[in-house]
């Protein structure tokens, strides 16, 4: 691909703004040596006032995500789209979220602009767990974890049945929900159809995935190694 449509693609501006920088001598290599529209080198040898590209096409970023933003790019209140450099929404193609997490989840929220690795992701097929810890307004009864673990719980308004989830008890208010699937609110209805009412949740695992020390509001690319915890297994 032509550097100026390539580095267009990042959202660095359009065509025309790209041709600019280009003229302006501010796409260089690595050692300052000003680049040429038409000159031919790899993402990694291009340096845009000095600082190396955003990730080329086909990547994969964790957020953290805080209490208080939505996963649309619609919403009017705040959202995750705005924690990134603006350029990121210019992107083509764009990023999305992998799936959503409500407005005061926190927690791991993946995000990608590649649309195969996105349904591989969140395809059921793909068995991946993702791990909340919900905080609950009322004490548990004690029959939670085998009804969820049940496979029969058909939450309201939906025609089948949730697949088993597992619930560890952590105490009488505190619970670790694992599952499979990603429908609707799920944590939050499953928890409501047995008579309680979660007040703080939060995504510690995506398969064997977890936020390192990244804190609320702080995001960063995966790699490969990532991508194999991924699609691996949780912890035990
Ligand atoms: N389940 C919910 O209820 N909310 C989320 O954000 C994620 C899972």
């Amino acid at each position: 691909m032509r550097l100026v449509k390539l580095i267009a693609n990042l959202g660095y501006g359009s065509r025309k703004q790209v041709a600019l920088m280009f003229r302006e001598g501010r796409i260089t290599d690595p050692q300052g040596e000003v680049l040429y529209a038409d000159d031919k080198v790899s993402h990694d040898q291009i340096r845009i006032d000095n600082e190396p590209l955003d990730p080329p096409a086909g990547m994969l970023l964790m957020l953290h995500k805080p209490a208080g933003y939505t996963c649309s790019t619609k919403d009017p209140g705040a959202v995750v789209y705005e924690l990134f450099p603006p350029r990121y929404l210019q992107r083509s193609p764009v990023l999305s979220t992998v799936g959503r997490l409500d407005r005061d989840t926190t927690g791991l929220l993946l995000l990608t602009d590649d649309g195969a690795l996105l349904h591989r992701i969140v395809h059921p097929k793909s068995q991946i767990a993702k791990i909340y810890a919900a905080t609950l307004a009322r004490d548990l009864r004690g029959d939670e974890a085998q009804i969820f673990a049940s496979g029969e719980l058909l939450l309201e308004s939906e025609k089948s049945p949730l697949a088993p989830a597992a619930l560890e008890v952590v105490d009488s208010r505190h619970a670790r929900l694992t599952l499979t699937e990603g429908r609707y609110h799920q944590a939050r209805r499953m928890f409501a159809a047995v008579g309680n009412h979660v007040e703080t949740l939060h995504r510690s695992h995506v398969g064997g995935l977890d936020l390192g020390d990244l804190a609320p509001g702080q995001w960063r690319p995966l790699d490969a190694n990532d991508m194999d915890r991924l699609f691996g297994r949780p912890p035990a």
